[in-house]
């Protein structure tokens, strides 16, 4: 039987003001449906949109909503209800409350609990698209998230502002699963692990570069997965567009060389290589000093073969144990299980490019997982979902290589 990590936990779930308050009423169903005690705590706004006796009924507990109550003071203070989470959810985070919580302030008791809690701290955010976009959310997310505190979501979609974007509260069944995975740590506990992400870039001239569609976004999926399952995460990155996530270290480079040089040299500190970077197989022989001139016909450009990093580190004697990736547009199985030989690598994750749905600027991705003696499927799923499953299956297949 499947029991559920949430089963026993206690959850306190913050609820803020906003039209998704509504969906926060099934949370706390399906919460206590898998066995977690939930209490809730509302700020003044959040009561504009469901009333506290909604909460009450549906989680069994009196709900909390001013800081200095003086029943509540003497009884269950807002520290000793800090202290009893076990997480603290925000479902829904408003714009607002995002920026309060960056400002670090203590003018309601859900902020106050915020600041006096050393439970993990998640939020859902919701709102208009614009306002999630706008550069003093995105700025005080990315700060959060820093901090260490989770995001779950937005999703995109049809808006109750009659707008389509990105700034819909996840599904409260989609928000419920990934509580589950904050319960689940430890499947990489105590093991360092390393990740290299995102393109390279090889420069033709003080200007001009070769590079590829690769967003990073698989790789940097894999860092947050791997640190939330206890690893300590060193991540090579090649230029990309995300938010950095919160890894132990984090290292920036360009060329095929330089990630070769900053993962070889690391490899043999760690337990686990994840080679995830789009590295470019060719480039320039040599670099312009000063910017080419247009030429009036054709012109050539000289290209050399780029080491090859992943056959790098397999190679090193105790080396990590490594996993590479495969991007194919046919005899996906063939072509990977090629690929793990002739690297010498211990798994491989292909994924099958130039389909309508996944691959290098998606969200999503399906993956065709192979190793000696097995085989595994990750069926079409958002990649921070799909990251995750992966880990869980490296740390499986690591283990099994490395039993205790
Ligand atoms: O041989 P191919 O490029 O298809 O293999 C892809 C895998 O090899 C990926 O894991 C990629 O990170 C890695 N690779 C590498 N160094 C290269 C080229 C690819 O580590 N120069």
């Amino acid at each position: 039987m499947h029991l559920s990590t949430t089963a026993q936990k206690q959850i306190l779930l913050g609820v803020t003001g906003g039209i998704a308050a509504y969906k926060a009423a099934e949370l706390v169903r399906l919460l206590r449906a898998e066995g977690a005690a939930v209490r809730v705590v509302m700020t003044q706004a959040a009561r504009a949109f469901v009333t506290p006796l909604t909460f009450e009924a549906l989680s069994n507990e009196p709900v909390h909503l001013t800081l200095l109550d003086a029943t509540e003071e003497s009884a269950m203070g807002h520290i000793s209800l800090a202290r009893w989470a076990n997480v603290i959810l925000i479902a829904p985070a408003t714009a607002d409350f995002i920026a309060r919580l960056r400002l670090g302030l203590a003018d309601d008791l859900l902020a106050t609990l915020c600041l006096a809690t050393d439970a993990p701290i998640v939020l859902a955010p919701a709102m208009n698209r614009l306002m999630w976009e706008n550069a003093a959310t995105q700025e005080n997310i990315r700060c959060l998230q820093d901090r260490g505190i989770r995001v779950f979501g937005p999703a995109a979609g049809e808006q109750a502002c009659g707008e389509v974007g990105w700034g819909r509260m996840l599904e409260p069944v989609e928000i419920c699963n990934q509580l589950e995975w904050i319960f689940q740590n430890g499947a990489l506990a105590g093991l360092t692990v390393l990740i290299s992400a995102g393109p390279t870039r090889e420069p033709i001239d003080p200007v001009r570069y070769i590079s590829n569609r690769s967003s990073g976004r698989m790789g940097y999926a894999l860092a947050q997965a791997a640190q939330e399952a206890g690893a300590a995460v060193s991540l090579v990155s090649g230029p990309v567009s995300l938010p950095a996530p919160r890894v132990q270290e984090m290292v920036s480079v360009e060329r095929a060389e330089e990630m070769y040089q900053a993962v070889v040299s690391r490899a043999i500190y760690h337990d686990i290589y994840i080679g995830a970077a789009a590295v470019a197989d060719y480039t320039p022989a040599t670099v312009a000093i000063s910017k080419i001139k247009k030429q009036t016909g054709e012109t050539m450009i000289h290209l050399i073969k780029t080491p090859d990093i992943l056959s790098a580190v397999a190679a090193l004697e105790d080396g990590p144990f490594t996993v590479g990736f495969a991007a194919e547009t046919d005899r996906v199985e063939d072509y990977a299980r090629q690929k793990l030989a002739a690297k010498c690598i211990d798994m491989i994750a292909a994924n099958r490019v130039g389909q309508t749905r996944g691959g290098f600027e998606s969200h999503e991705n399906a993956l065709q997982v192979y190793w000696n003696g097995g085989q595994r499927t990750l069926e079409m799923a958002p990649k921070t979902r799909l990251a995750r499953q992966l880990i869980e299956l490296i740390a499986e297949r690591y283990h099994a290589k490395n039993p205790a």
